[in-house]
């Protein structure tokens, strides 16, 4: 690891980045049905199909889906053929299977209850770093980060705007373990507003530092620098 260009701390700048990112997401965070829930085995469900579907058709799947499958334990018992109907229309099938997995090695292994730590998280089908992150944040409130491609960016942008490839993305996920905050509710309100950020304001094309709370914090926002990722 390069110490030197690694300090093993938060940006000088995480206290206002964080409070003004608070703030900003108390007055401008969407009002998504899965952010009302902590049941894990609900946010669990909305973390697959948010993983590569858009927040606007998750909406109508998700309360079905529930509706059809409202416990872990009903979803392990359904037949393949009725869970890939649920998904119909989601695409991308691999992760309509893996949940589907999932829920019998929970339901078979582990008495039906989702774990809360990352690690036994992580040993579920299915389920990667950035998801295990999400469901111990979203359903238990705890203090982990969560990477995925909306967080990686508003993080690069304003941070470490050389970070690329692997070892960037390391950086990345370190950077998310030191300014998270950590306690309960706040940890939960971190994780929803800077991905709310990366998908309303620090978007793929054009960022839109003008109507940014945290420009002020950013490396990028403040330089007035134009990116291209
Ligand atoms: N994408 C992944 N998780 C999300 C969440 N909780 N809210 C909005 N978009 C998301």
């Amino acid at each position: 690891m390069p110490a030197k260009s690694t300090p093993n701390r938060a940006p000088s700048t995480a206290p206002e980045f964080r409070r003004r990112l608070l703030r900003w997401f108390r007055k401008h965070g969407r009002d998504l049905p899965w952010r009302r829930t902590r049941d894990p085995y609900a946010v669990l469900v909305s973390e697959f199909m948010l993983q590569q579907t858009q927040v606007s058709r998750v909406e109508s799947y998700w309360p079905r889906f529930l509706a059809r499958f409202p416990t872990v334990d009903a979803l392990a018992r359904a037949r393949p053929s009725s869970v890939r109907e649920s998904w119909e229309g989601l695409g991308y099938y691999r992760r309509a299977a893996n949940l589907h997995k999932l829920a019998r090695v929970v339901a078979t292994e582990q008495a039906g209850t989702i774990p809360s730590d990352t690690a036994a998280l992580r040993r579920l089908p299915g389920v990667g770093r950035y998801t295990a992150g999400a469901v111990a944040s979203f359903a238990f409130e705890r203090a982990e980060p969560a990477v995925d491609t909306n967080v990686a960016r508003v993080l690069r942008r304003a941070f470490h705007p050389r970070a690329r490839g692997a070892a960037g993305e390391r950086r990345l996920w370190d950077t998310a373990t030191r300014l998270h905050i950590r306690h309960g509710r706040s940890a939960w309100a971190f994780n929803q507003a800077i991905m709310e950020l990366g998908a309303l304001i620090c978007t793929a094309r054009i960022a839109k530092c003008g109507e940014c709370p945290v420009r002020g914090a950013c490396k990028t926002g403040k330089k007035g620098l134009r990116t291209e990722d």
